[in-house]
């Protein structure tokens, strides 16, 4: 029977994660990201990251540029905030709160929490890219989070 990539979707979008904006900058300093759910802790020692970023994106050579990425952990009142970086093109950050980190990259306001990276191994995967970060800083704050599931963002409904 041959495969079908639409179900490859629906069953992915059963799987139910967090949604995170990806930042980095270029050698100038200019900020870029975009919106990520295949993100994944990888190892604790030493403390590494995976994330997942398409060949497409506009966003995808300023990683190589700068080698840094912060991965920003979005709450449940970030939905707008996930939809502008999950578009291509014009001033993402325009009207956005953030600060720089240690290393020069945005740290987004309000979200749960935030992991500055060095990546440190680029491998392939196919249509994608798969970057390994190792942790410079980490900082967790309190909140709900956003959640992604079968193609639309929710809330817990638990207590967090
Ligand atoms: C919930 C959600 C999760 C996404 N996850 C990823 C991801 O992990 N990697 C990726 O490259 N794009 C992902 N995208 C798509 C990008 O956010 C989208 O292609 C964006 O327009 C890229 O922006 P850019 O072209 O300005 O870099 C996701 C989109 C949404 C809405």
């Amino acid at each position: 029977m041959p495969f079908d990539p639409n179900e490859l979707r629906r069953v992915m979008g059963a799987f139910a994660t967090g949604v995170t904006v990806i930042t980095t900058r270029d050698q100038a300093g200019k900020p870029y990201g975009l919106t990520a759910n295949a993100v994944t802790s990888l190892s604790l020692v030493p403390p590494l990251l995976v994330i997942c970023v398409d060949r497409k994106a506009e966003t995808f050579p300023h990683f190589f540029d700068s080698k840094i990425f912060v991965l920003n952990i979005l709450a449940e009142d970030q939905a707008e905030l996930s939809r502008r970086f999950a578009t291509t093109g014009g001033d993402k950050f325009t009207g956005v709160r953030f600060r720089l980190g240690r290393l020069g990259t945005p740290i987004l306001e309000g979200t749960l929490g935030h992991i500055e990276c060095r990546i440190i191994e680029t491998l392939e995967g196919g249509d994608h890219v798969i970057h390994v970060g190792e942790v410079e800083e980490a900082e967790a704050r309190g909140g709900r989070p956003l959640v992604f599931f079968r193609g639309k963002y929710r809330q817990l409904t638990d207590e967090a």
